[in-house]
C-alpha cells in the first residue's frame, strides 16, 4: 500500500475519528439555526406509476442539520452509507473485512483508491479497451501501463496470466489491476470463470482489483448475470484484494457528486485522510437527498426504473445498426451501460486489404461534417494505436435521431470502401 508521510493507517484512523458531543464545543462549529434552508421540498419520478407519475419528498430541518453542519474529518454520513447495496446485491455482510466510504463520485474515488494503493512509477494492469478517465490517473502516476486485452467474454485472464508470468511487475514496484465490470466502453461481462482466474491471479501475484461499476444498476443482459469480483471473493481462501466502486451519477444524479468505495478498511481510511486533507469531506447535502430519494424508492425500485429504459433505448439502437449496418459493421449487443462499441468493415470483403483501418479520421472529422456524433475506438486504449473500433452513446437520442444518425454513418462507411477500393 503507499505509505503516507510516515503515518500509519491507526494513527490516521485515530486523528480522523469523531469526537464525542461533549467536545463539540472546542471545534468551533457553525450553530446551524443561522443557515438559512429549515426544509426543501422536491418532486421525484414514481417508479410505481411511470412514466409520468411524480412523488413529493420533504426533506425536515433535523434531516437537512446533517447535511448542513460543519464537516468532520470523515467521509460519510452515519445513516445510510452505502445504502445496503453491497449486503443487497453482493451477499457481503459487516463484520467480514470491508467497510464503506463515500466521495465526489466514483471517479473521485477511484482517484483516491489508486493513489492510497499506487507508487508514482508501478505497474498497472489495465483491460483494454478501456474508461479513458482513469487513463488520465494512471499517467498523473507515471505508473507503467500493460494492457489486457479483452472479447465478448469480458477480460482475457490467460493473457493476464501470460503477461504476469513474462514477470514485469515481479521487480519492486507493486501492482493492480483496473477491472470493471461491465465494460465502458464495450458493454460486455466477464464470466464467472475468468473473474476466478483473475482473482486466482491476484493472490499469485499479489496485487489489488479495482472493481469499477458505476453501470451496476444499468444491467439487462440475462437473470444469471455473473457475480462480481467482491461477491466472489468472499469464498476465496483470503479476502481483501478487491476494492469495489459504485456510484449514483447512473440512476439518480450525475450532478448529486456521490460514489463510494467498499473494500479493506486500512485502504478505505487512507482514502478518508485524502478526502479530509483535500476537500474536508464529499458534501454531505448530496447524501441526505440521496438517501431520501432512496428510502423511498427501495432498492428495486429505481434499479428496475433504470435498466427498463436503457435496455428500451439498446434495442431501438439495435434495431437500426441492423437497418443501417448489417454488413458493414460487426458488434456484440451490449448487456448493460448506455453505449455501442461496434468494429466498422471499411474494406469490401474480399479486397484482398488486410489491414482493417481505422475509425480515427472517419468519425473524429467526416461523421462530425454530417453531424455524426461517436468517438473513435483509439481513444479507449492506453496506448496509441489504429483501430476500427468505434463508441457510440444510445442514451439520449429519440429512436428518429438514431436511424438518421446511423443512415448517415452508413453513408460514411460506403464511401469510404468506395475509396479505399479505388485506392
Ligand atoms: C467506467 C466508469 N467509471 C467511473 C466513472 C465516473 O463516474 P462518476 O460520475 O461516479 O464519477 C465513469 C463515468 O462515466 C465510468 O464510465
Amino acid at each position: 500500500m503507499r505509505r503516507s508521510g510516515g503515518e500509519t493507517v491507526e494513527s490516521v484512523h485515530s486523528s480522523t475519528r469523531t469526537p464525542s458531543r461533549s467536545h463539540l464545543a472546542a471545534r468551533g462549529e457553525t450553530n446551524s439555526e443561522t443557515f438559512p434552508i429549515t426544509s426543501m421540498q422536491f418532486n421525484i419520478r414514481d417508479p410505481l406509476q411511470p412514466p409520468n407519475g411524480e412523488a413529493t419528498m420533504r426533506l425536515i430541518e433535523e434531516e437537512l442539520s446533517v447535511g448542513s453542519s460543519t464537516p468532520l474529518a470523515t467521509a460519510c454520513l452515519p445513516a445510510g452509507v452505502d445504502f445496503g447495496l453491497q449486503e443487497h446485491l453482493h451477499g457481503r455482510r459487516k463484520g467480514e473485512g470491508w467497510t464503506v466510504t463515500i466521495g465526489a463520485g466514483s471517479q473521485d474515488m477511484i482517484y483516491k483508491g489508486v493513489n492510497a494503493l499506487m507508487n508514482p512509477g508501478d505497474v498497472v494492469l489495465v483491460e483494454a479497451p478501456v474508461y479513458a478517465g482513469v487513463l488520465t490517473i494512471f499517467h498523473e502516476l507515471n505508473a507503467e501501463i500493460l494492457e489486457v486485452n479483452t472479447d465478448g467474454n469480458g477480460v482475457c485472464s490467460h493473457r493476464m496470466r501470460e503477461i504476469l508470468r513474462i514477470g514485469r511487475h515481479q521487480t519492486e514496484t507493486e501492482a493492480v489491476l483496473h477491472g470493471p465490470v461491465r465494460l465502458n466502453p464495450t458493454g460486455s461481462t466477464t464470466t464467472s470463470e475468468r473473474r476466478l482466474e483473475v482473482l486466482a491471479l491476484s493472490r499469485e501475484h499479489d496485487f489489488f482489483i479495482l472493481e469499477d461499476d458505476p453501470y451496476c444498476s444499468l444491467y439487462f443482459g440475462p437473470s444469471n448475470r455473473p457475480p462480481f469480483y467482491f461477491a466472489l471473493e468472499r469464498d476465496q481462501p483470503e479476502v481483501g484484494r478487491v476494492l469495489r466502486f459504485d456510484s449514483l451519477s447512473k440512476t439518480i444524479s450525475a450532478g448529486l457528486r456521490v460514489g463510494f468505495a467498499s473494500g479493506p478498511e486500512p485502504i478505505l481510511r487512507v482514502m478518508d485522510l485524502h478526502s479530509a486533507a483535500v476537500n474536508m469531506q464529499p458534501p454531505t447535502f448530496s447524501q441526505v437527498i440521496a438517501l431520501k430519494i432512496l428510502s423511498a424508492w427501495g432498492y428495486n425500485g429505481f434499479t428496475a426504473h433504470t435498466a427498463q429504459f436503457y435496455r428500451e433505448k439498446r434495442d431501438v439502437f439495435e434495431a437500426a445498426m441492423q437497418r443501417h449496418l448489417a454488413g458493414l459493421a460487426e458488434w456484440t449487443p451490449p448487456e448493460a451501460g448506455m453505449f455501442f462499441w461496434f468494429k466498422l468493415l471499411l474494406n469490401e470483403p474480399g479486397s484482398g486489404e488486410e489491414a482493417e483501418g481505422d475509425s480515427e479520421y472517419i468519425i473524429r472529422t467526416t461523421a462530425v461534417e454530417r453531424g455524426v456524433l461517436a468517438l473513435p475506438g483509439a481513444t479507449f486504449y492506453p496506448n496509441p494505436r489504429k483501430t476500427p473500433f468505434v463508441r457510440a452513446s444510445f442514451s439520449l437520442l429519440p429512436e428518429n435521431q438514431v436511424d438518421e444518425a446511423l443512415r448517415r454513418l452508413r453513408e460514411v462507411v460506403l464511401e469510404v470502401r468506395k475509396a479505399n477500393k479505388r485506392g
